[in-house]
């Protein structure tokens, strides 16, 4: 406990000065521009900073433009504003030297931590990998294996014995199974099996996520003191970052030592790398921390208030049921799994699933770095080296963007005579937008249909939690997502009383 607080007090203190000082300096540099948007104090911003999510939801919903200004920060949900973030003015505005030093040990110089070029190969070599045509079959088929071979035991065997389980964390778990074979063709297991070393990865992986966010409340300087002095919750990131690289990095031994041959055939992302050759073993070590970072803390996340919302709304698992009946039916499938043209035409739970990531977006705040003096659309002046922040989770809560029932879970208001219709990605910004959007988002639809019909077809849970938000980097469910789980009986037959007739 020492060496967490000895030297907090007189830091703190130094830091109010420096940022007070600033914050008066900036307000009388902004007599000419237009009518500034709300801005908040640095006092606020201490008292607030555990609930950073809520309270900044609170301010920019009341303010005018939907943008607060604070100290060297500048936080917005209006959709004009992020267009010119995300797209019109995206060179202005990497992710930054602060964030990526937030990131630095865990993330590397992978795509999700790097901006420029580095970057935009990055990204030029993922969407490739992205766009092959048998991804979609692979990913299917990862799933699938996942799920009846470690999930339904799992889940049978809770509902034989009125066991309780952490749903959320057997979709974490899961997640990491399926994105790391898909990345590297190696399959960690971690699902329904205790192996040691998956279990000090994923501890440790815990561990580090947990000082990373601690390093989002504070000032640059003061966890990079801590960092060099080798104290409190640095320390423990030292000791623990050490766990995380040396299991990416068994994987690139694993991968490297194959024959060449083995490695030609092989269709993941890892072995693609390898083969083009001026690969050095970090760099393929960040490939693989960075795809099970963007795809593990976003998509069990999803899934989680997925099955936390369906279970409240009976009459939504009934819709779905009815829409996978009708697409077994349109296709001849009474109980055979379902394949991706089936899954694709089920706009019912596609809007479902859109639904849960309007009002729950994973990545509930995304930073930004601005790196020239700007003026966002609405006016809002942006300086040199501030933070910029969009909170996507405040845009669910927008009637300018949804309307009165805003606040209602409705996924009938992405369907339009029963066919789905996607908003704009700067209204609906879940997988983010322009030359950055997500890359994983179809990979991450058919992943949450495949576990979602799966699981909606033979297992029901009674869950306990209530809706509770815990923002930890994404916006997860405080206490996970405790259920106990029943098992269907049988395979549901159509409601209309007629059982499944082929032709
Ligand atoms: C529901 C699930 C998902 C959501 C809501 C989501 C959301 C996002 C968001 C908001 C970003 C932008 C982050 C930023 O720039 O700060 C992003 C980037 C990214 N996502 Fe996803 N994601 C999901 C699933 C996945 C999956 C399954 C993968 C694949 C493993 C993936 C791969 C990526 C990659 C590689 C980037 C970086 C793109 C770049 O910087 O150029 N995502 N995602
Ligand atoms: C469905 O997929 C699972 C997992 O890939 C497989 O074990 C099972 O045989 C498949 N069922 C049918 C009917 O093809």
């Amino acid at each position: 406990m020492v060496d967490d607080f000895s030297l907090l007090p007189a830091l703190l203190f130094i830091t109010f000065f420096f940022f007070y000082y600033f914050n008066q300096h900036c307000s009388c540099e902004k007599k000419s521009s237009r009518r500034p948007p709300t801005k908040i104090s640095f006092f606020e911003m201490v008292k607030n900073k555990e609930r950073i999510l809520e309270w900044t939801t609170e301010l920019v919903l009341a303010s005018p433009t939907n943008t607060i200004t604070m100290p060297y920060t500048v936080v917005t949900s209006n959709p004009e504003n992020i267009e010119h973030i995300l797209k019109t003015n995206f060179h202005n505005y990497p992710k930054g030297d602060d964030f990526t030093a937030i990131f630095s040990e865990l993330l590397g110089h992978g795509i999700l931590n790097s901006d420029s070029d580095r970057w935009r190969l990055q990204r030029k070599a993922a969407s490739h990998e992205f766009s092959t045509k048998n991804l979609r079959s692979v990913i299917l088929d990862k799933v699938r294996n996942e799920f009846t071979d470690r999930l339904v035991p799992l889940l049978s065997k809770a509902a034989a014995t009125g066991a309780s389980l952490d749903l959320h964390e057997l979709l974490d778990r899961l997640t990491f199974d399926v994105v790391c074979q898909i990345v590297s063709g190696v399959d960690p297991a971690s699902l329904g099996y205790d192996k040691d070393d998956v279990g000090r990865f994923i501890h440790a992986y815990e561990a580090v996520m947990g000082v990373v966010n601690q390093r989002f409340d504070q000032p640059c300087f003061l966890w990079k003191l801590q960092r060099l002095l080798g104290i409190g919750s640095e320390r423990r990131l030292k000791e623990n970052i050490g766990d995380v690289h040396e299991f990416a990095m068994r994987i690139v031994k694993q991968r490297k030592g194959r024959k060449p041959e083995e490695i030609r055939s092989s269709n993941d992302f890892l072995s693609h790398f390898v083969l083009n050759g001026n690969s050095c073993d970090e760099f393929l070590r960040d490939i693989i921390i960075n795809f099970v970072f963007a795809g593990r803390e976003s998509t069990p996340t999803a899934m989680a208030w997925f099955f936390w919302l369906v279970s409240t709304q009976p009459e939504v698992e009934e819709r779905i049921l009815d829409e996978i009946d009708s697409v077994r039916r349109r296709h001849g499938n009474p109980d055979g799994n379902l394949t991706l043209d089936e899954l694709r035409e089920m706009d019912y739970l596609h809007a479902v699933l859109s639904e849960t990531l309007r009002l729950y977006p994973p990545v509930a705040l995304c930073l930004r770095q601005c790196a020239e003096d700007d003026s966002l659309p609405d006016g809002t002046v942006v300086k040199k080296g501030w933070r910029v922040i969009y909170n996507s989770y405040a845009m669910g809560m927008m009637e300018s963007i949804w309307g009165e029932d805003c606040k209602e879970f409705k996924p009938e208001r992405w369907l339009e005579n029963g066919v789905f219709g996607p908003k704009s990605p700067y209204q609906f910004p879940a997988f983010h937008a322009g030359p950055r959007t997500c890359l994983g988002k179809e990979m991450a639809y058919i992943l949450m249909k495949v576990v979602a019909t799966s699981i909606i077809e033979r297992f029901s849970f009674e869950v306990s939690a209530k809706e509770e938000i815990k923002f930890f980097s994404t916006l997860k469910m405080k206490g996970g997502l405790p259920v106990s789980v029943r098992m269907k009986e049988g395979k549901r037959t159509s409601k209309n009383g007629a059982d499944f007739v082929m032709a």
